[in-house]
């Protein structure tokens, strides 16, 4: 049907077809920009994970056999809430490296961790509620909840992460309303997109107010082994006594985002109402995924695998760094990471990053991802998310000496944005 198309003997466009709600499917500055990028630009945009810390290929054979071994059930339909004999692996696989307990009936198979911010939107939020979410927080959270009209309170972050102290004074302010704040949803290690840690004192803190003013956390925790030091503190779901929190992972990062596994852990009347929402949208996760994966958790060649991503990691993360420190103006701020994939750099308040980046591509050849999408309140426009997860370290380095130019011009009003604009379109 075409955009004009005459359906009824009027004239009349697709959209009226459509439900209202289609008006908040966007897609992501991300997803755009990354259309943008050319081979010969230095890219620290997407957020992909480097396909070296894939799994090897001896292994992944020893799996297809596995899977051969299965072969009747990994093809066939499975259960909504994923296959029993894999939970039971992802359980223990929880228990040994995560302090996190959980019984059968608390885990939940998704399609990647996505799956499950759409499926706790869909569950959880009527038009008007109001979610606290951090500014910034990840994009497509919010474009996920975007869909059933919530209403953001966004609580700022500073280098640790989450400010608990500026939630705790919104859910005060809220707290007799009609319409108390729900849930908050929070990346507590290595967020996306600053990489921050939220200290344990302010783990504790967030679940006493969650308690106290009986709100649920989402724990989103895609980067939870994706960390550079010894001392992380505890997922807060290993702290949860009470049930609070719904926690959500993933193996794209520690797998490959491929195999679209990820997997919720919540309390069982919980689970109960988002198995029912999976079960109309995909029916069940694929069989197929789990067999490999359970394999890999049952000989723990993940674990093993874990151990080898995290250097490669740190190595990158520390090449970004260095060259931040060498080459950025003096008049730049940026996070430290100890755990996840990105660097957010704060520039001068009167630089758009938006504008500027199509200098970057155009002069540099370098590209990043304007942090003002990351923001529910639409501020943060002097910001960028800088990921170190797809290059090598040299072609970090390199990126970093170009960007850096890029924002020293920018600094001493250099740049000419109306001639770039125009370049652009
Ligand atoms: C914070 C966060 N949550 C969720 C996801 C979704 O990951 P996936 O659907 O691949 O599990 C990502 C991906 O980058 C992420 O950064």
């Amino acid at each position: 049907m075409g955009g004009d198309s005459n359906v009824s003997g009027r004239d009349s466009s697709i959209l009226e077809f459509f439900a209202a709600r289609v008006d908040r499917m966007r897609s992501s500055e991300i997803r755009e920009l990354l259309k943008l990028i050319r081979r010969d630009i230095i890219s620290f945009a997407g957020g992909a994970p480097d396909p070296i810390t894939f799994p090897q290929k001896d292994q992944l054979n020893e799996a297809m056999e596995y899977i051969s071994q299965n072969y009747m059930k990994a093809f066939q339909y499975g259960i909504t809430d994923g296959l029993p004999s894999f939970r039971e692996e992802l359980i223990k696989f929880m228990e040994r490296n995560m302090g996190i307990k959980a019984s059968l009936n608390e885990v939940l198979i998704t399609l990647g961790s996505q799956q499950a911010i759409e499926v706790l939107g869909k569950v959880f939020i009527n038009k008007g509620d109001k979610v606290a979410v951090g500014l910034p927080t990840y994009i497509a959270a919010l474009q996920a909840f975007n869909l059933w009209r919530p209403r953001y309170i966004g609580v700022p972050l500073d280098f640790e992460g989450m400010r608990v102290d500026l939630l705790e004074a919104v859910v005060k302010k809220y707290r007799n309303t009609s319409k108390p704040i729900k849930f908050v949803y929070v990346i507590p290690t290595g967020q996306n997109p600053t990489g921050t840690i939220m200290p344990l004192e302010r783990r504790k803190y967030l679940l006493e107010l969650a308690s106290k003013y009986n709100f649920f956390i989402i724990e989103d925790d895609p980067y939870g082994f994706i960390t550079f030091s010894e001392d992380i503190p505890p997922r807060l779901k290993a702290l949860d006594t009470e049930g609070r929190v719904i926690y959500i992972s993933t193996f794209s990062k520690i797998f490959a985002p491929g195999i679209r596994i990820g997997w919720i852990v919540a309390t069982s009347e919980v689970m109960r109402y988002l198995s029912l929402a999976i079960q109309s949208s995909t029916l069940c996760p694929p069989n197929l995924n789990q067999y490999m994966l359970e394999f890999f958790l049952k000989k723990r060649y993940l674990d093993e695998n874990i151990i080898r991503i995290r250097k490669i990691y740190k190595e990158k993360r520390d090449a970004m760094l260095e060259s931040m420190d060498l080459y950025m103006p003096d008049k730049v701020e940026w996070t430290r990471p100890v755990a996840g994939f990105f660097v957010f750099a704060y520039l001068p308040d009167y630089i758009d990053t938006k504008r500027l980046l199509y200098y970057a591509l155009e002069h540099e050849k370098v590209a990043y991802v304007p942090g003002r999408g990351f923001y529910a309140d639409g501020s943060g426009y002097n910001t960028m998310r800088l990921s170190y997860s797809l290059p090598p370290p040299d072609q970090i380095r390199d990126g970093i000496r170009r960007l850096s130019r890029v924002v020293a011009k920018a600094i001493r009003k250099e740049i000419d944005y109306r001639t770039i604009e125009e370049a652009a379109v």
